[in-house]
């Protein structure tokens, strides 16, 4: 019996080193020690046997148990092992492959034209405000010096969203918020950019489109301060050459108003299609704040005057760029925008 147990233990040794599964290791485990083992069925047989070989034979049959029982961990723990990295080398992930080729967005011009402004102002010592673009017809029309049924609203007719409410049609109604907003104290100095709405829609006019607003109010301010102003503006924006002319026109909130050319980049002055044989284009609206509107906005009219002018953002980038249909800012074309990645 006892040379039993080492035959038993010796195949089972060999048994569980060519094991090269878990289940077989499983299996071996069943074969070897389960209750009704070859092993085990010893100490069953064992009755006939005297005291001291009872106990002689016990413990060599523990000892057998439990040589393979760690031999069999031994080895779960080897295969695990193996299976282990075998699944990691398989699954192992090339890090050193190259990305994805993501192509690079520009800025768009209109955003270029904001930025330079909001540049151009700011170093002038304007502050940036901003207005909602659903605004109160006593802001965008009445406190501007356009009543109800006013003839002025035509040129700008827009999206109403009932009687007091639409989306502006101008950016000039951030003036009046800005003048109440200081209760009649000066100076003011900011300009205001933003979205503006009116019912239109050519290669020149937007049902939507940008303005840049403009104000300034203090003690003894000329119209010679607003010309100074926007020629350095005009400098800073279309080259050292540049000059610039105001032509007397009308807006309802403005006293005296007029509308400023600036001379033709294109011709320098002679006359050409651009601008249209004149020598000059059409840039922007500007005046001295109108009386009404200074009133109407709690400042003394014998104590603060100011000056007032409005940008358009998409004319701007236009002439500067030489675009020719305001529609290309909208449509979303990468060949178009491409053209104004500053690297
Ligand atoms: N709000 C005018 C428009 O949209 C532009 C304008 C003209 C603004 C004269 C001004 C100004 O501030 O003084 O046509």
């Amino acid at each position: 019996m006892d040379n039993n147990v080492e035959l038993i233990e010796q195949s089972a040794l060999k048994e569980i080193e060519s094991a090269a599964s878990l289940e077989q290791i499983n299996n071996i485990k069943i074969k070897y020690l389960s209750k009704k083992s070859e092993l085990l069925s010893l100490l069953q047989n064992m009755k006939s046997l005297e005291k001291e070989q009872k106990i002689a034979l016990g413990m060599k049959v523990n000892k057998a148990k439990e040589t393979i029982t760690n031999a069999l961990e031994e080895k779960r723990v080897a295969l695990e092992k193996e299976a282990l990295e075998k699944k990691l080398q398989e699954q192992k992930i090339d890090i050193t492959l190259d990305g994805n080729d993501f192509s690079r967005g520009s800025m768009h011009p209109f955003n270029i034209i904001v930025k330079e402004m909001v540049d151009i102002f700011s170093s002038m010592g304007y502050e940036i405000v901003e207005g909602p673009e659903k605004e109160l017809d006593h802001f965008n029309f009445e406190l501007l010096n356009v009543p109800k049924d006013h003839p002025a609203r035509d040129m700008q007719d827009t999206f109403f969203i009932n009687d007091k409410e639409l989306l502006r049609s101008q950016t000039s109604p951030v003036q009046a918020r800005v003048m109440l907003s200081r209760n009649g104290k000066g100076p003011i100095k900011i300009i205001s950019p933003g979205k503006v709405f009116r019912r239109d829609d050519d290669a020149t006019h937007s049902h939507q489109f940008g303005q840049v607003e403009g104000l300034v109010i203090d003690k003894n301010i000329s119209l010679g301060d607003l010309l100074g102003t926007l020629q350095l503006f005009v400098k800073k924006m279309f080259g050292e050459k540049r000059e610039i002319r105001m032509r007397s026109s009308y807006f309802p909130f403005t006293e005296p108003s007029v509308e400023v050319d600036i001379s033709c980049f294109e011709c320098g002055g002679k006359g050409c299609s651009l601008c249209k044989g004149t020598g000059w284009i059409e840039i922007l609206g500007a005046g001295m704040v109108h009386p009404n509107v200074l009133k109407m906005c709690n400042f003394n009219v014998d104590e603060y005057q100011g000056f007032a002018f409005g940008i358009g953002i998409e004319r701007t980038a236009m002439l500067k760029y030489g675009i020719d249909d305001i529609r290309r800012f909208y449509s979303n074309d990468i060949r178009f925008l491409k053209q104004f990645d500053e690297e």
